[in-house]
C-alpha cells in the first residue's frame, strides 16, 4: 500500500500553520509559548483532516497528557489510518533566539509502519545513498568510519566534513575527529537538520552522528528513506523511569541497533517547514498580508524529494 498524494499539500498545510504560529514568537525569547503555539496549530490542522491518526512521536506522553501526546488520536476518525510523528517545533532555541534553523516537522506512515519512541536520547549516524551499507557502522569505532568513509568516496580525510551537535557528551568524539583532521560542523541544535545535510552534496557534509533526540532521529529517518540515505540509531535508556516507559512502548530489546528500515516501513511523507531561515528552508516571510512559508516535502512512494513554497492570507 502506498499513501495517497493528496496528503502531501494537505501536511505542507499542517506543518506552514505549526511554523507560522511559532514564527510570532521568533526573538522573544520564549521556547514554551513558541513551542505551544505551533502544537495547537498543529493539532487543529490534523483535528480537519480526515483520517484515522495516531500520533507515534509527539509531545510527550499520556500521563502528562500533553497536546499532542503519544498515543492521542487525531483527524475524523475515519478515513485512512495512519501513524503520526510531530516535532511541531524542532529548535526551540532557535525560535526564542531568532537564530537560523527553527523548524516545525510532521511525518506519516500507514498504521502500524513508523517507530513509536519514547523520549530519549539516541545515538545515531546518518550517511548519503551512495555510500555502501557495510562501509559505515553506528558499531564501528570513529576511526573505521572515518576511513571507510574516505575510501569509499575516493577522497582523503581531511576532505570531509562530519556534522555533530556541539555538546559535553561528544567531547571525545570530537576530539577524536580533531586528531583525524576532518572537517567540522557543529551545531548547537536541530539534529533533525544536521541528519538531513547527508542527502546532498550542496550541504557539503558527508556524514552526521552523534547523540541526540530520540523522536527527532526518528523523524529525520523518515525524510533520509525518500533521499536513499542511510541511518542507523540506538536509544539510550539510562534512568529506571526511561527503561520501564521503553517496555511499556514494548521494546524488549533495550540495546537494539535500528537501521532505517525498522524505524520507518513502507511508504511515508515528510514536511518540515521553516520558522528561521536555517540551511534547509526558509524561514517564515511575512510580506503585506501574506505569510511566505517553504517547506522540505518527501514522499517516498514517488520519491519526491523538493521544496514546496505556500503563501497564506492572514485572515482579516
Ligand atoms: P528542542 O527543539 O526540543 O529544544 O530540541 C532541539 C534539539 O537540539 C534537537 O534537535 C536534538 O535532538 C536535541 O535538542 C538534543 O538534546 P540536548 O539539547 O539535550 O542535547
Amino acid at each position: 500500500m502506498t499513501i495517497d498524494k493528496k496528503f502531501i499539500d494537505l501536511l505542507v498545510n499542517v506543518s506552514s500553520k505549526g511554523a507560522i504560529s511559532a514564527s510570532n514568537f521568533i526573538g522573544k525569547k520564549d521556547k514554551i509559548s513558541a513551542d505551544q503555539a505551533a502544537v495547537s496549530a498543529m493539532r487543529n490542522e490534523l483535528n480537519k483532516l480526515n483520517i484515522n491518526g495516531k500520533v507515534v512521536i509527539g509531545e510527550g506522553e499520556l500521563d502528562k497528557a500533553p497536546m499532542l501526546y503519544i498515543g492521542e488520536k487525531v483527524g475524523s476518525g475515519n478515513g485512512t489510518s495512519i501513524d503520526i510523528a510531530v516535532d511541531p517545533l524542532e529548535g526551540t532555541n532557535f525560535v526564542a533566539n531568532n537564530m537560523p534553523g527553527g523548524l516545525s516537522v510532521i511525518s506519516i506512515a500507514e498504521k502500524g509502519n513508523l517507530f513509536s519512541a519514547p523520549e530519549t536520547y539516541m545515538d545515531k549516524i546518518a550517511y548519503g545513498k551512495n555510500v555502501p551499507n557495510d562501509a559505515i557502522d553506528l558499531d564501528f569505532p570513529i576511526e573505521k568510519n572515518i576511513k571507510n568513509l574516505a575510501e569509499v568516496k575516493n577522497t582523503n580525510i581531511e576532505q570531509l566534513t562530519i556534522c555533530i551537535l556541539d555538546r559535553p557528551r561528544h567531547k571525545d568524539i570530537i576530539n577524536k575527529l580533531r586528531m583525524l583532521n576532518v572537517n567540522l560542523k557543529l551545531i548547537t541544535d536541530g539534529d533533525v537538520s544536521g541528519a538531513l545535510l547527508v542527502t546532498d552534496d550542496k550541504y557539503k557534509v558527508d556524514l552526521f552522528l552523534g547523540i541526540g533526540g530520540g523522536p527527532e532521529g526518528v523523524l529525520a529517518a523518515c525524510a533520509l528513506d525518500a533521499f536513499d540515505c542511510k541511518f542507523q540509531g540506538r536509544f539510550i535508556f539510562e534512568s529506571e523511569k526511561d527503561i520501564s516507559r521503553a517496555k511499556k512502548m514494548g521494546i524488549t530489546d533495550l540495546k537494539k541497533k535500528y537501521i532505517l528500515s525498522e524505524i520507518v516501513k513502507g511508504d511515508s511523507i515528510f514536511c518540515a517547514t521553516g520558522i528561521t531561515k536555517g540551511d534547509l528552508v526558509n524561514g517564515v516571510i511575512l510580506n503585506d498580508k501574506k505569510y511566505l512559508t517553504e517547506t522540505l516535502v518527501t514522499h517516498k512512494h514517488s520519491a519526491l524529494t523538493k521544496i514546496i513554497v505556500k503563501e497564506d492570507i492572514i485572515k482579516p
